[in-house]
């Protein structure tokens, strides 16, 4: 049976069997895109824990160039998830860097993302996408381009028409990430449209995720992996590269309620003007 890659949701007869043609396998649904209040997003993780016990919903928080979130989720080991960060680069593109355990993600982030943050912009930050894929890729992670067409820099249509990155920046790139995100629940349907038309053009694996910055859309997408309900990040990170996934729909209306939620949370963090806060020493 050919492993289940539509946008609709998933049938359960289909499910099925393809967990049965994978004895001693289980499929797991993951929401791979996900914000909390540790960057611009509303739920703190005690409420992201209660939510995902509750509903069997496995995650990797990725926040705007921040790990706290990611690394106490990991910590605390109540529920499944694998470590991550959302790495906004200095052209614009943004980056879901995912590891198999959270010292890597902390190892990650004090060398390619601390040093090039910037003060009064939460998203962006001063590291090249090469640099940031490179030394992504040296220490192990798995990396997805986040919503590849959305709205200005993050779009590599406009990275493709700037006069400010080299006519083979975009082939650049897309040679050095493990995968794309075929849909984001954060964007509109035809940016997701774009992305999957973009994908049938290279032969990368996918992910997905809502990108959510409120609960209620935390799993409103996301992807089943062949893993058995774990909290072991290791064993979480080995089944990215497996392709039997399926995604399902955003709810509607929910980008239009996000959105002055997110502005206002950049707006205070700008006008704070403090360091982004940092990693703690070890
Ligand atoms: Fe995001």
């Amino acid at each position: 049976m050919t492993p289940p890659t539509s946008l609709q949701p998933a049938d359960e007869a289909d499910l099925q069997a393809l967990a049965e043609t994978k004895s001693g396998t289980e499929l797991q649904f993951f929401d791979l895109h996900t914000h909390s209040n540790f960057s611009d997003g509303l739920p703190s993780i005690d409420r992201i824990e209660d939510r995902c016990l509750r509903d069997q919903l496995s995650i990797s928080l990725t926040d705007h160039n921040e790990i706290r979130g990611s690394v106490l989720l990991n910590e605390r080991d109540r529920i499944s998830c694998l470590p991550g960060i959302e790495v906004g680069t200095k052209e614009g593109l943004e980056f879901l860097v995912y590891f198999g355990c959270p010292g890597q993600l902390e190892d990650y982030y004090r060398r390619a993302v601390e040093p090039f943050l910037l003060s009064r912009f939460m998203v962006r930050s001063k590291v090249s996408s090469i640099d940031c894929l490179e030394t992504a890729k040296e220490m192990g992670a798995f990396v997805s381009l986040a919503h590849p067409f959305a709205f200005g820099r993050k779009s590599l249509d406009f990275q493709r028409a700037s006069r400010k990155t080299t006519h083979t920046f975009v082939e650049e790139v897309v040679e050095r990430i493990d995968a794309v995100e075929l849909y984001n629940g954060g964007v509109p349907p035809k940016v997701n449209r774009r992305a999957a038309a973009f994908l049938e053009s290279i032969d990368k694996p996918i992910t997905v995720g809502s990108d959510s910055h409120r609960l209620r859309t935390y799993g409103s997408c996301g992807v089943y992996l062949n893993a058995k309900p774990s909290t072991d990040a290791a064993t979480l990170f080995g089944t990215l590269n497996n392709q039997p996934v399926h995604s399902t729909e955003t709810k509607a209306g929910s980008v239009t309620l996000t959105v002055p939620i997110i502005m206002l949370n950049h707006t205070l963090f700008f006008m704070r003007s403090n360091k982004h806060p940092r990693w703690r020493p070890k």
